[in-house]
């Protein structure tokens, strides 16, 4: 089946425009020829195939393929049109009616029930699909049936990658290592009083000793990475509002993996009196009332980290030679809606991470990158002296969008660091603990950030991620110092005393 747009609409019109029915005519074959072929490449283009005057208005269907859609092409008629008839007729065009508007598109396979703005039903056929839509004059305008074709062709083209795997292909490998430790480590470490489950769902309550840890790995990327390089700490925002995924692209995927946040509907007590209450005689939280009383979620709570920074330079335009800009956060916690099931510390719902950003021109950011690689090469060997790879993968944005498997990846992309954790066994899953990534213009583009001289800015990020360092390096490495290499040990110094329980 070929793409196809079909269009049964109607000029309305402020007289009847009977008297005009020539110029009309003439307008609507030389239109056919003209403006409706006009950038299509040859042969291709819309086409009026059928008009008439029906109650005082101007009846036409338009068909069209995909270059000068049904849709444009009406709107491309609409002014000379309006021009034609108030010359010369002194009749104005109120406004386009649309009366009929399907899209074919070709599709294989089943497609289930779908719920999409503006699409009032979706017919299966022969090698297709029969889209009709619901849109009137303004729906038109706003480009609404191309955004409708896109996402189907995107919900085809990701039935058609279904079985495929995301992308990934490994860059770079250390050497297989000893390991001198084979357990779980999230079990050892409660077993020596560490870590305990917090009361919320994939969280943990870090004790002194692996608290000590945390800070020892922030304070290595400090010293050993961001401080040479001259990244710049900032603080960014941890509550995550529409409006920033809406520039940064997740509201087009991340809804079932954040934490939405709910403000309530107002602060006033006495509104609240009966929750309160309620809870006073039953102990017991009426959450259906509380849902009853708090507003439409505004956002939720942050997940990729970098996202809300960039409204920190939105609309701005910058000097040259504050390029690169490097920054960074450690200021507060991430949130992830994670799969059901019981996990250890590598997969948790609130989670802590070193999130590293940096901005310029194209080469700039490349190279920046390269400086990054280089200095984590130095960690992961050097200090912590860890089994671990690189792997060129699906780009984190994409796969945080949910368009996992569609890339064609250029010279912007995510690196995946990912190490081998021995419980799991010698075909055990790799972790990925880290990872950085060329974001190409979507950010700068997205914020509307632009550079002095006009060149085009991209950007990149790095997540350290520490309870996925932590994960990594005690899996190979046990708790006990005496197995810990030098360097590490070194930089930790005493590890703490924990809380004792009786
Ligand atoms: N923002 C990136 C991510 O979400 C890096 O931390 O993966
Ligand atoms: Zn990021």
């Amino acid at each position: 089946m070929e793409l196809k747009f079909n269009l049964k609409g109607a000029f309305k019109t402020s007289a009847d425009p009977t008297g005009a029915k020539e110029v009309i005519a003439q307008y609507f074959d030389e239109a056919n020829n003209t403006i409706l072929k006009k950038g299509a490449p040859e042969g291709q283009g819309a086409k009026i195939t059928q008009w008439d005057i029906v109650d005082g208005s101007i009846e036409l269907t338009i068909e069209s393929g995909r270059y000068v859609r049904a849709h444009d092409a009406i709107m491309r008629l609409k002014k000379p049109l309006a021009a034609k008839l108030g010359k010369d007729f002194r009749i104005g065009i109120r406004g386009v009616d649309v009366k009929e508007f399907t899209i074919s598109m070709p599709a294989e396979g089943e497609i289930g029930n779908m719920n999409i703005p503006h699409v009032s039903n979706i017919s299966k056929v022969e090698g297709g699909l029969i889209l009709e839509l619901d849109v009137g004059e303004s729906e038109l305008e706003r480009r609404i049936p191309d955004r409708i074709l896109t996402l189907m062709e995107e919900k085809v083209r990701a039935k058609d990658y279904g079985g495929k795997a995301e992308h990934w292909q490994i860059i770079w490998e250390s050497d297989k290592k000893e390991h001198t430790f084979s357990g779980d480590p999230t079990q050892e470490m409660m077993k020596h009083g560490w870590i305990k489950r917090g009361a919320s769902r994939g969280q943990w309550i870090h004790g002194p000793q692996s608290t000590k840890m945390f800070r020892t790995f922030e304070k290595i990327v400090y010293d050993e990475l961001l401080e040479p390089l001259g990244y710049r700490e900032m603080i960014f925002p941890k509550l995550v509002p529409w409006e920033v995924w809406q520039k940064s692209g997740h509201a087009k995927g991340v809804y079932p993996e954040i934490y939405y946040v709910c403000p309530p509907k107002t602060r006033d007590p006495a509104y609240w009196e009966e929750v309160s209450d309620h809870y006073k005689v039953t102990h017991e939280v009426p959450t259906e009332l509380i849902k009853s009383k708090i507003g439409d979620p505004i956002g939720g709570l942050c997940y990729a980290q970098c996202p809300p920074f960039w409204m920190y330079l939105q609309g701005e335009t910058i000097p040259t030679d504050e390029f690169p800009i490097k920054v960074f956060d450690k200021s507060g916690t991430s949130h992830r809606y994670e799969s059901g099931g019981i996990h250890g510390m590598e997969r948790v719902d609130e989670f802590h991470r070193v999130e590293i950003v940096w901005l310029g021109t194209k080469e700039q950011v490349i190279e920046t990158a390269k400086k990054l690689h280089e200095r984590y090469m130095h960690i992961f060997n050097e200090i912590l002296d860890l089994e671990w790879r690189k792997a060129w993968v699906t780009p984190w944005f994409m796969a945080q969008e949910g368009l996992t498997g569609l890339s064609e990846q250029g010279e912007a992309g995510t690196t995946d660091y990912e190490a081998p954790l021995p419980y799991r066994g010698d075909d055990g899953e790799w972790l990925e603990f880290q990872n950085v990534s060329i974001n190409g213009n979507k950010y700068p583009s997205g914020f509307n950030v632009k550079s002095q001289t006009g060149e085009e800015l991209w950007s990149g990020c790095s997540g350290v991620g520490l309870e996925r360092w932590a994960s990594a390096f005690f899996a190979q490495k046990g708790l006990d110092p005496e197995n810990w290499p030098e360097e590490f040990r070194k930089r930790v110094g005493e590890v703490p005393k924990g809380i004792r329980f009786l």
